[in-house]
Order: C-alpha cells, then structure tokens, then sequence
C-alpha cells in the first residue's frame, strides 16, 4: 500500500524481486551509495535467525502458516525499528511485506492475515521490483554456481506474476525495474529513476523520457515475456 500521509521523514526504499534476481547486491550498493542504512528480511536478529534455520533445512517440519507467521513476526519487530531509524537515516530494505504477498499468498487466512499487517507496518515511499524472467535468472546463477538460491521454475514463475500484479496495481509507487541485463546497467536504472523520485519529493518535478515511462509502467521492455 502507497504511503498516503506526507510524512517529515527520511525515505523508506524497499527492493523485492524473486530469488537471486541481484536483490541483495543492488540495494546494497544503492545504501551504500545514498548513506542509507540497508537492513535484510527475514532480519539477523533471532527471529529472523529461525526462519533460516527453517529455510536452510537446520529446522524441519514447520508447517507454512507457522513460517508465514514468523516472517511477520519478524517483521512487526523490524518495522518498530525502521520507524526509529527513519529519524535518523534513509533506509533500504532487501524485502519486505510484498515477498509475503508474493510468496506466501496461499490461503484466505494468508491474505486476511496480511492485510491486517500492513494496518500497523510502517509503509515504505517507493518499492524497486527488480523483475526478470525466471529462466534467465536460473541460467545466470547455473552459469555462477549458485543455483542452490533458486527454488524451482513454477514457484518462481508465480511470485513473479503476483509481483506484476502489484506493479501493475501502484505505477509510480511499485517501480518495475528490468533487472535482465547485468548488474551496472540494471544499478543504472535505479539511480536514474530514484535521483528523479528525489527531485520530485524535493519539488522539483524534473522528469526525463526515461524516468517517466518507468514510473508509468511504459518503459517499453516487456515483463511478460
Ligand atoms: P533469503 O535467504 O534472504 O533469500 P534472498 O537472498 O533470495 O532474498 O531468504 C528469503 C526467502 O524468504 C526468500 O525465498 C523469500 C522468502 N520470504 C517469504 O516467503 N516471505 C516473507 O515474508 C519474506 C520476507 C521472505
């Protein structure tokens, strides 16, 4: 859900895509680059520490409505302290609530359990999806040895298809990055469209042809195919 209220406070970003996608390494280098403090979800405290053990294999036998409530547990924790470090800092986030809607969207009580939980989190004021088609994104990390983060081809193909549903929901908000090309020109993208986004908070309003088809959700590649 798009932050409504214009708040005095430092930007909120939050990158979501499917697995291995460069999520981790994109946000990292735009906190870097922004002074923004990065934080991951699940998060490295003890929750977070948990649903890695469950993911990783370490712990077996939890069932996904006990996984799905640990994510949000984890979360409820993580925003009390986004909301405290927005004060301070900018923060990037590598996932949040929209890996939920994503991956976890199974059940009525699944999305009746979300959308109270986006009543008390703290909304973020822009969500870069990095978005690309699941085949490719198996090849390049068969090609670097990593594939063990990528969980089969339907699972994938279905996140990323609710994903789009988001983007296609909140243009301009869910900003639709095509993350197929390597990594610089994918990164290139970001800093364009969120230098623009910067500008227009600072009320500037200074758009380029670039930046305005992405925020339209026209930036001429095409997600589905
Ligand atoms: P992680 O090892 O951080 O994966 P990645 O490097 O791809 O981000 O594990 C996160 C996994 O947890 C990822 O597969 C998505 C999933 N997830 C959910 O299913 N629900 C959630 O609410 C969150 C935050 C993550």
């Amino acid at each position: 859900m798009p932050q409504d209220k214009k708040v005095e406070r430092k930007p909120f970003i939050v990158f979501e895509g499917i697995d291995g996608v460069g999520k981790t390494t994109l946000s990292q280098r735009f906190a870097k680059e922004y002074n923004a403090r990065w934080e991951p979800e699940p998060t490295d405290t003890g929750l977070g520490e948990k649903i890695r053990d469950i993911l990783q294999g370490r712990i077996i036998g939890a069932n996904p409505n006990t996984l799905r409530h640990l994510f949000a547990a984890d979360r409820a924790q993580h925003s009390d302290f986004i909301k405290w470090a927005l004060e301070l800092d900018m923060v990037v986030l590598d996932r949040y609530c929209y890996s939920a809607y994503a991956y976890n969207m199974d059940t009525t009580a699944a999305k009746r359990d979300l959308s109270a939980e986006m009543e008390y989190l703290v909304m973020p004021d822009l969500v870069f999806l990095l978005d690309a088609d699941p085949v490719k994104v198996r090849q390049r990390l068969e090609k670097r040895g990593t594939l063990q983060r990528f969980d089969d081809l339907d699972t994938q193909r279905q996140v990323r298809d609710r994903y789009l549903r988001l983007w296609r929901e909140w243009p301009g908000f869910f900003v639709r990055i095509d993350a197929s090309a390597d990594l610089d020109s994918v990164y290139a993208k970001i800093q364009v469209y969120f230098n623009y986004w910067l500008e227009r908070r600072r009320g500037l309003g200074l758009t380029g042809d670039a930046v305005s088809s992405i925020a339209t959700n026209k930036d001429g590649s095409n997600p589905d195919q």
